[in-house]
């Protein structure tokens, strides 16, 4: 016990690295080793290199289970790196997880397979507080680590990171509709760009139609930051993206020449304007307002149009946003 301690204690601290961490995966693997159970890790990283330099050589752990497929076939001090489906077919007896953002994703996985649809996951760390026990998107789900990474690339939003999540997740949910995507208030493009990656990653061919007033609003307005070019520039990975810049309320053609599985409304209230979008949604479709929620945009308003269509807008629990499925 004593000796795994000071090898804890004399690994050094660095950044994305817990040794925290990886004391609780000492204290869990001794266990396992303890019980002579066949040990698989999941996840090669320097965690899973400590402890095989630990326990390596007691021959209980079997394989490191690894997602990046370019690392399987490699060993470390001959333990070998493989798919989950490898190890497997190893029946190890005990999983731990030293991946700590992928420990979701693998307890789903573990659990999907026939053999396994019991089997508890040791991971890290060990949730004992609300936020460790959670599950939370943009650090669990591969998608949108993934997005968070090339979040460099993206234009300035208006939106944080949990509303956005949020426009996602509602997005998602449209998805089998047929019918293309609006956004009506896109300013840089923050918001449509996260739309665009989350299109492009389900592989689907629909249009992602942006409309503002981009470079034809007044310079003397404080909004006025939209580069027409970049904009253009920001969406190049996307190629269905159709962009119309100009007064929508002047312009109803940029929205109504199409059909919408789902629609973002990031612009204040005004009656004919909703009209115009709504009329355009197909039956099971979401508008998501993003303003809905503001006082000083008087969320009555929208209330009571839509109250008057028989339509209830639901809101957020954690932000000023509103949602409305389109009944059938
Ligand atoms: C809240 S911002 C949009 C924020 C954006 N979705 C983001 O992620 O940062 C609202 C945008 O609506 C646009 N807008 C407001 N009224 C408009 C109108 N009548 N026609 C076209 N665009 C309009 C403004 O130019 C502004 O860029």
């Amino acid at each position: 016990m004593q000796t795994y301690d000071r090898y804890v204690n004399a690994v050094p601290t660095y950044h994305g690295f817990g040794k925290h961490l990886l004391k609780q995966m000492v204290d869990e693997v001794q266990v396992a080793m303890n019980h002579s159970s066949k040990t698989v890790l999941l996840g090669f990283n320097d965690y899973a290199k400590h402890l095989i330099n630990l326990f390596g050589e007691s021959n209980q752990i079997l394989a490191v289970v690894e997602s990046d497929s370019q690392k399987h076939g490699w060993k470390f001090r001959s333990i070998p790196v493989m798919a989950l489906d490898e190890a497997m077919q190893l029946q190890p007896d005990v999983f731990v997880c030293t991946a700590v953002e992928e420990r979701h994703e693998f307890l789903g996985r573990i659990t999907a397979h026939p053999d396994y649809r019991r089997q508890p996951i040791s991971y890290f760390p060990r949730p004992t507080t609300m936020e460790e026990s959670v599950y939370q998107p943009w650090s669990h789900s591969s998608f949108y680590r993934r997005l968070r990474q090339l979040k460099a690339q993206a234009p300035i939003s208006m939106m944080d990171e949990q509303k956005i999540l949020f426009l996602l997740e509602l997005l998602e949910q449209t998805l089998y509709l047929s019918g293309d995507v609006l956004e009506v208030g896109v300013w840089q493009g923050g918001s449509a760009w996260f739309m665009a990656h989350l299109l492009l990653h389900e592989a689907l061919p629909k249009k992602l139609v942006l409309v503002d007033f981009f470079e034809t609003l007044p310079r003397a307005n404080s909004e006025s930051v939209m580069c027409l070019d970049e904009i253009k520039s920001s969406f190049a990975f996307y190629p269905h993206t159709l962009i119309y810049q100009g007064n929508v309320d002047l312009h109803p053609e940029f929205v109504n020449m199409r059909q919408y599985c789902f629609i973002h409304y990031d612009l204040g209230f005004d009656a004919a304007r909703l009209q115009l979008c709504f009329d355009c949604l197909q039956p099971g479709g979401i508008l998501l307002l993003d303003n809905y929620g503001l006082i000083t945009a008087n969320p009555c308003l929208f209330e009571h149009w839509f109250a008057q269509r028989g339509h209830r807008i639901a809101a957020a629990p954690h932000s000023e946003q509103g949602w409305v499925i389109k009944h059938a």
